[in-house]
Formats: structure tokens, C-alpha cells, sequence
């Protein structure tokens, strides 16, 4: 499953909107209904409106399938094949749907995977 999800992050990649970093970058997450979906980083002129790879995924799991998402899994793939895991918005919003979801990610010493509560201690959750 690591490797699907590994593959179908790395496809999404390739539809990167990325002009201003070069830095593209893919994510897939697998639901508990076993469904996957993916998404790539779509940047901005005005930089800040930016959306990355993992929220584009997961964004694009809730328009098409409704809120009751549960994230199971999320792999995210660059370009550069550098160190790159969920920037600090992406783990709360993994965590929103995914509290207990792994996250397998390119790590500083190679592939790596994480329980979402390692990558983000304390979630915010409003319930
Ligand atoms: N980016 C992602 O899409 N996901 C990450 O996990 C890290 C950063 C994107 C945002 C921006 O388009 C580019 O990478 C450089 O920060």
C-alpha cells in the first residue's frame, strides 16, 4: 500500500503548478473506505495563497465524497527527491481527518514513516 500510495503521489506531481519554487511536490492519501486521492502543490503570484500537495488531496477527497472523510495513510513525493515532510498547516489538516493516520515521507535519512501525532503532538480539535 506504502508503494501505491508512493506512486499515485508521485503521478499527481507531474500536474505540480509550481513556477515560482520549482519545488514540485505530490500527495495521496488512502480513505478507510479504501478509496485514494491525490493532489499537487498549486502555487500563486501572490505567494502566501499557495496550496500544497497534501491539502490539494485531501481537499479534493472531501468535494468529491463528502465530510465523514477519514484519512487511513498519506504519502508525499517531490521532484528533487529531498527531504520533505508535511509543513506544519498540512499535519493539522491530516490531523482533522486523520488522527491516526501514518504519514510516509521522504525523511532526512532516506523514506521514512510517522504517526501523524509524532509529526504533530496536540492537535488542535475544536470537538
Ligand atoms: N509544499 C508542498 O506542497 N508540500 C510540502 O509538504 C512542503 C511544501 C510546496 C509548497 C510550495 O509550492 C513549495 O512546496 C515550496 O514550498
Amino acid at each position: 500500500m506504502r508503494q501505491r500510495l508512493l506512486r499515485a503521489a508521485s503521478k499527481a506531481m507531474n500536474n505540480a503548478y509550481a513556477p515560482f519554487s520549482k519545488f514540485r511536490v505530490g500527495a495521496a492519501i488512502l480513505t478507510s473506505k479504501g478509496d485514494i486521492f491525490v493532489g499537487c502543490n498549486v502555487e500563486n503570484s501572490s505567494y502566501g495563497m499557495t496550496n500544497c500537495a497534501e491539502r490539494t488531496a485531501i481537499f479534493s477527497a472531501v468535494a468529491a465524497k463528502g465530510p465523514k472523510l477519514e484519512i487511513v495513510a498519506v504519502a508525499v513525493t517531490n521532484a528533487q527527491g529531498v527531504p520533505c515532510s508535511p509543513c506544519g498547516a498540512c499535519r493539522q489538516v491530516i490531523y482533522e481527518f486523520g488522527p491516526d493516520a501514518v504519514v510516509f515521507y521522504e525523511g532526512k535519512t532516506g523514506p521514512n514513516q510517522s504517526h501523524i501525532t509524532e509529526l504533530l503532538p496536540e492537535g488542535f480539535r475544536l470537538k
